[in-house]
């Protein structure tokens, strides 16, 4: 992908203004020096979204989203930075053409549009089948029977291909496509010998798979009656991979980013289904296992995820790869149980939008599910047990947050009937770097009040580091690592240091791209409020992060010698005990003096 020059971003965001862009999705009150409105991002009754025109950035105090007009627009749309730069750009009218795109790089992405218009042309040739023709009798038929209505075929844009061999195949040569384009489509085949092109999808009801930008590119085909395979699906092109696409986010994207949750489900039916019933929040895989890449997807939308797969071993173990897919991301995964044979359809038919409430309610964390079942198809022995713990303690070191580690840790130990202890140092053994995530800013007040919250000294050096030169001097003195604990905060600091021209006068413009989305979000915060102006005490400040910092490690070092020395004791090691407890003491009496 070519990059954007950074004078054309500059240029664009120096036209485009952040108010105007948010009140076309949403309605914004003048307030003080802000506009404020019902953050689009998570449920609010009272507005805590603000958009401050004159620093052109935006931030929620309720969930601590944040960013630049960029920022706003990939959020809310689903888009790329490039694509997102690309849309204001068109605004605004300005132009982008990226830099060091080669011919083979454009030859590439026409090939893309194409693919989709071909796939474009299709669904709505297949749709108006579906709704009116006589051809898509079949298809309405089907669709009635099972209790689907014309609003949900609507917002899906269903389809019908009807039973011959050529409907789609002569409806495209109609148009100007040359005949490989379409053929990479898949939905059309080549013939043998001398036989002419032929349709994928005949005597299916299709279901369109559409991308974050509402095209469709992709189709789903189910039989009206019990032949197989029961479904067809597109095949793989420039255009669909099914590793990051999922059926129905398009449509239920606003529901998932208001409710904060989304329900994942098996198949395409069930998102009619739930959307139907007005949980509109659901999407489904497209008959594929939920990849990494849909976990990232997701991320974008919501924090926690309900997984709704069948009661059977193929849907416990897709129940568990998912598991495997998403935990890392810092989402919260919880599993939510049908009676065996059914799934969301039909218990919705069966027994309504109640019925399937009940099921939600009683969702539980995938990770207690996955412990349970360890537990039981182990059997109950001490190697049977110890499998079980490994496979937990495995799923466990992967969750980024130490808190909720610590918590199923406790579980597991009683669980399994061991002690915490050994758990967490056979955990400690080998736990990868904890990946940055997400932590929602809340609002505080703009007067420093003294802090054991770690977080919250460093989050007040980084506001000060934006207006104070001086401060910003000592902490490159004293070095990022000895004042900041937290990655991402220490990633800001750093950011900041390295744009000094900015930290002092357009704190704004240290938005950008370079930063992920949760550290866009931060600094907005930190910025918006560096507004209220608030004086406070820089030295009191740097000097409690430091000593935060370095009592934090001292107390991580006081953990690491502790289980040395218990090992030392164990094997008799009478060198290392001596060495090690001398050690245990001097830090505890440290500690003793700071605290
Ligand atoms: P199911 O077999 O559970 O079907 O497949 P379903 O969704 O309940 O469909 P109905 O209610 O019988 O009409 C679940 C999903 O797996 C994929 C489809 O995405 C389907 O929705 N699948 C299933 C295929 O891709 N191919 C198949 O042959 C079967
Ligand atoms: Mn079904």
């Amino acid at each position: 992908m070519g990059r954007i020059a950074e004078e054309k971003i500059q240029e664009i965001r120096d036209r485009v203004d952040i108010v105007e862009v948010v009140s076309g999705y949403l309605p914004l009150k003048r307030s003080g020096v802000n506009h404020q409105g019902l953050c689009p991002f998570h449920q609010e009754k009272t507005p805590s979204f603000n958009v401050n025109s004159a620093r052109q950035i935006f931030h929620c105090f309720g969930c601590g989203v944040g960013g630049n007009v960029f920022s706003f627009i990939m959020r809310m749309d689903g888009l790329s930075f490039p694509d997102a730069v690309r849309r204001l750009g068109e605004k605004v009218g300005i132009e982008v053409e990226e830099e060091e795109v080669s011919p083979a790089e454009v030859r590439r992405r026409e090939a893309r549009e194409r693919l989709a218009r071909i796939n474009e042309v299709a669904g709505s040739f297949y749709h108006q089948l579906l709704l009116d023709d006589a051809a898509g009798a079949p298809g309405r038929r089907y669709l009635r029977q099972r209790g689907y209505e014309g609003e949900t075929v609507r917002a899906f844009q269903l389809g019908f291909a009807p039973e011959g061999w050529e409907t789609l195949a002569s409806h495209l040569a109609g148009k100007n496509f040359s005949a490989e384009d379409v053929r990479n489509t898949g939905l059309v085949r080549p013939g043998k010998q001398d036989r002419g092109d032929y349709d994928l999808f005949r005597n299916r009801l299709l279901f369109p798979i559409h991308d974050l930008q509402g095209r469709m590119v992709a189709f789903g085909g189910r039989v009206l009656d019990d032949s197989l395979p029961k479904y067809i699906n597109s095949p793989e092109t420039d255009v669909y991979h099914k590793g990051q696409v999922l059926y129905g986010l398009y449509q239920a994207r606003d529901a998932i980013r208001h409710s904060d949750t989304v329900l994942v489900v098996e198949g395409y039916f069930d998102v009619l289904a739930l959307h139907q019933a007005g949980f509109s929040n659901a999407v489904a895989t497209c008959g594929t296992a939920l990849t990494p890449d849909h976990a990232r997807l997701l991320k974008r939308y919501a924090d926690k995820i309900l997984l709704i797969f069948d009661e059977d071993a193929a849907g416990r173990q897709a129940t568990f790869r998912a598991m495997d897919a998403l935990l890392p991301s810092g989402l919260a995964v919880s599993v939510v149980a049908m009676p065996a044979g059914e799934d969301p359809d039909s218990l919705l038919k069966t027994r309504g939008e109640e019925g399937f409430r009940r099921c939600l309610d009683a969702a539980r964390p995938v990770l207690e599910v996955f412990i349970d079942d360890q537990l039981r198809s182990n059997d109950d022995t001490v190697e049977g047990r110890a499998r079980a713990a490994n496979q937990a303690l495995e799923r466990i070191r992967r969750l980024p947050e130490e808190l909720e580690r610590s918590l199923y840790l406790q579980r597991l130990a009683k669980l399994i009937g061991l002690n915490v202890e050994d758990l967490q140092s056979k955990l400690r053994g080998s736990r990868p770097a904890a990946s940055p995530v997400r932590r929602p800013t809340t609002q505080s007040a703009p007067s420093y009040k003294p802090v054991t919250a770690t977080g919250q000294a460093q989050k007040y050096l980084l506001r000060l580091m934006l207006v104070d030169e001086q401060l910003r001097k000592s902490v490159r003195e004293a070095g990022t690592v000895e004042l900041f604990l937290d990655d991402q905060y220490r990633g800001l600091a750093e950011h900041l240091l390295a744009s000094e021209d900015a930290a002092g006068k357009l704190p704004e413009n240290l938005i950008n791209s370079a930063l992920d989305e949760a550290s866009q979000s931060l600094l907005a915060g930190l910025v918006m409020q560096e507004d209220q102006g608030w004086a406070d005490n820089p030295e009191k400040i740097f000097e409690d992060c430091r000593r935060a910092a370095a009592n934090t490690r001292l107390k991580q070092r006081l953990q690491e010698v502790s289980s040395l020395l218990e090992e030392a004791r164990q094997s008799g090691d009478e060198t290392a005990e001596v060495q090690h407890l001398r050690e245990y003491t001097e830090i505890s009496q440290k500690l003793k003096k700071k605290l």
